[in-house]
C-alpha cells in the first residue's frame, strides 16, 4: 500500500468502515455508539468542514474566495479523541469548538466550504492517515465509501426520508412538529442534500458496493444494532478477528 492509497481490509483486528447518508441520516449518533460496542475507533469526518466553515465564518473567508486561504484554516483544526478512541470532539487551536461548529449559521454555510475541491483535497489525507491507525474504524461522512476510503472492507450508506430526518432534528431541538422552526429545518436539510449531492467534486452518493440501511420508523438504539450486526457479519466473512481496541 502507498502512503496516500485507500486503507481496507489488512487490519490485523477490526476492520475498516465507511459509513455515509445525508444530513440528519444518525451517522455520528449510530457511529459513535456502534463503535463503543463493537470496541472499534470513530471518526466523524464532518467535524473537519464544520470547524472550517466556522473558522472561515469567524475570520470573515468567503468560501467563494480564494481556495487558498481557505486550505490555511486546515492546520489550525483537530480532531479530539474521547476515553474510548472515538473522534467524535473538534478543535480550533486547542479549544474545543464542537458546541459552535453544531449552529444553524454553520449549519447553513458548510455546503458552500465543503464543496471547495482544494479544501477537499487538503483534507483527504488526513481522513485516510487516521483510517490507517491500527484496530478496526467506522468514518462516517458523505463522501467516505466512494473518495477518501474506496477500498474500506465494509460500505454502510445510512438513509431515511428527508421529512423523517427533518423530524427527528426538531424533535432534538425542542420543537414541536408542525412549528415553522420544524418546515424550516426541512427546508435547510432539503437545501443542504442538494448542494452535497450536486457539488462536482465528491458528491453525496452511495458507493454501488455499499449495504443501504433505511431508518424510517427506527428507533434509535434499532439502527446501531443493525450497523452493528452487519460489521460484525462482515468480520466473519473476511475472517477478521472482531474488535479494535485492547
Ligand atoms: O455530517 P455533518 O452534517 O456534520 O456534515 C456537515 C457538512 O460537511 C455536510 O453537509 C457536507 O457538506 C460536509 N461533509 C462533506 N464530506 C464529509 C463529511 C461532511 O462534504 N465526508
Amino acid at each position: 500500500m502507498t502512503a496516500s492509497s485507500s486503507p481496507g481490509s489488512g487490519s490485523a483486528s477490526g476492520l475498516v468502515v465507511a459509513l455515509d447518508g445525508p444530513a440528519s441520516s444518525g451517522k455520528s449518533s449510530v457511529g459513535a455508539a456502534a463503535a463503543v460496542a463493537l470496541r472499534y475507533r470513530f471518526c466523524d469526518t464532518g467535524l473537519l468542514y464544520r470547524a472550517a466553515t466556522w473558522l472561515a465564518l469567524k475570520r470573515d473567508v468567503p468560501p467563494d474566495g480564494d481556495p487558498a486561504t481557505l486550505v490555511g484554516l486546515v492546520p489550525e483544526i483537530d480532531l479530539i479523541p474521547d476515553a474510548s478512541g472515538r473522534l467524535a470532539h473538534v478543535s480550533v487551536d486547542g479549544e474545543d469548538v464542537t458546541d459552535d461548529v453544531h449552529t444553524p449559521i454553520v449549519d447553513e454555510n458548510v455546503s458552500a466550504v465543503s464543496r471547495v475541491p482544494e479544501l477537499r483535497a487538503a483534507l483527504l489525507e488526513r481522513q485516510r492517515s487516521m483510517a490507517r491507525e491500527p484496530g478496526g474504524i467506522i468514518m462516517a461522512g458523505r463522501d467516505i465509501g466512494t473518495v477518501v476510503l474506496p477500498d474500506a472492507d465494509l460500505k454502510i450508506f445510512l438513509d431515511a426520508s428527508a421529512e423523517e430526518r427533518a423530524r427527528r432534528r426538531a424533535e432534538e431541538r425542542g420543537f414541536a412538529p408542525d412549528s415553522p422552526e420544524a418546515r424550516q429545518i426541512l427546508a435547510q436539510l432539503g437545501e443542504r442534500d442538494d448542494l452535497d449531492r450536486n457539488r462536482s467534486v465528491a458528491p453525496l452518493r452511495p458507493a454501488e458496493d455499499a449495504i443501504h440501511i433505511v431508518t424510517d420508523g427506527n428507533e434509535f438504539e434499532d439502527t446501531v444494532a443493525a450497523v452493528v450486526a452487519a460489521i460484525r457479519e462482515a468480520e466473519a466473512r473476511l475472517s477478521v478477528a472482531p474488535g479494535g481496541r485492547a
